[in-house]
């Protein structure tokens, strides 16, 4: 079910409340784990230069969890942040979607070990495999649980343990991601701000530019799949980037175009942060003014999932979204994947 039956919207402030309903995000949260792995930690691993990865990424740092510390560990410190900020108890979370291509296990759904660590027993619970595009594709789930009226408090999470997936060798991909959490309640809240509108899209054609090929049913673990090193991210990156633009772009246009605002009208625009270079050609592409990025791939790499979702919670902690000022997400990822999604704060 969309707000209205076209998906365009005349009023801003009347198109998210669809027969008395809102899905407001009244809460975020992030968490990321505490050992921080610098490009010059890098160095010392694959043959690369602080030099080459601060100019081709923008990335400085990212945070790495410990052995011991999982995805589900990730995703119930953010949640229980945004619980926390949101101002509610874990009773009252109807259901939990964690948006992760890292489970702890590929089953149970790394949302029932989050349900379990956060004591939310009446909540149920899944995981959604939407790559870096999770989290838009998780606040487009919830929502549509809130605004048919099946529930009325959902938490989304978007958390990745990604240094569990990364080939250390490589120094195409290794240098790119890190670990992270990030969360958000979407509640009916009558008469509260809310998520305006999400795009969704995807194209499994260009599934082999960024997959994981061992582990699954088509190449079940083996000592040989491991020997090949198939159970690591491979990504063709130069391609992806390329489509990634595109795509976004397409996205973001699409998302403020039903819901006929302007980008001088956004606020903050949250891109995925996967690439610095990525950031800046969409956001010139939008015709956005510097100000208005939201950048922080420089101290967490590429987070997948979690990405948009600690952004979030990051500019709102830093001052930069206010009661009332529209913020456009933007992703892309693995599948391909992408999305965007308006949110007025
Ligand atoms: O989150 C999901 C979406 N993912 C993305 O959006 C990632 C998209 N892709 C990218 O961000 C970029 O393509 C990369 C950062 C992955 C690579 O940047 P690039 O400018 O596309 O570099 P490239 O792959 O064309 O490589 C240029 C050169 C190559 O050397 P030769 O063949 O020209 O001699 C690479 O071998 O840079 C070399 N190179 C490195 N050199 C030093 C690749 N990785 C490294 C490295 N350190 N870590």
């Amino acid at each position: 079910m969309s707000p209205t039956p076209s998906g365009k919207f005349k009023n801003p402030r009347a198109r998210y409340n669809f027969q008395g309903r809102t899905c407001s995000i009244v809460g975020v949260g992030s968490y990321v784990p505490h050992k921080i792995l610098t490009n010059a930690d890098l160095e010392k691993l694959v043959h690369t230069s602080d030099e080459w990865i601060f100019s081709r990424t923008g990335i400085r740092e990212r945070h790495i969890a410990a052995a011991d510390e999982f995805t589900s560990d990730l995703a119930s410190k953010a949640a229980l942040r945004a619980m926390k900020q949101a101002g509610i108890t874990p009773d009252q979370i109807d259901l939990i979607i964690v948006a992760t291509v890292t489970p702890d296990m590929i089953f149970p759904a790394t949302a029932c070990l989050v349900q379990r660590k956060i004591g939310a027993k009446r909540a149920a619970g899944f995981d959604l495999v939407g790559a870096c595009s999770g989290f838009i594709y998780g606040l487009e789930v919830g929502q549509q649980f809130i605004m048919s009226r099946t529930y009325d408090t959902v938490l989304v999470i978007g958390a990745e343990k990604l240094s569990s997936i990364v080939d250390w060798q490589d120094r195409n991909t290794c240098i790119l991601f890190g670990d992270g959490a990030g969360a958000a309640i979407l509640q009916n809240r009558p008469q509260a701000h809310g998520l305006l509108t999400a795009v969704m899209g995807a194209d499994g054609a260009k599934s082999e530019l960024l997959t994981i090929p061992g582990g699954g049913s088509r190449c079940p673990a083996s000592v040989a799949s491991v020997n090949q090193r198939l159970h690591f991210i491979r990504m063709e990156g130069k391609e992806v980037f390329k489509i990634a633009v595109q795509a976004m772009l397409t996205a973001a246009k699409e998302a403020m175009s039903r819901c006929e605002v302007s980008i001088a009208q956004i606020k903050c625009v949250i891109p995925h942060q996967a690439n610095r270079r990525i950031i800046d050609a969409v956001g010139e592409r939008l015709g956005a003014r510097p100000d208005q990025i939201f950048v922080n791939v420089d101290r967490y790499g590429n987070t997948s999932a979690a990405s948009v979702a600690i952004a979030l919670d990051d500019a709102v902690q830093l001052g930069r979204i206010q009661r009332g000022d529209l913020v456009l997400l933007v992703v892309f990822g693995g599948g391909l994947t992408w999305g965007a999604a308006i949110i007025e704060w």
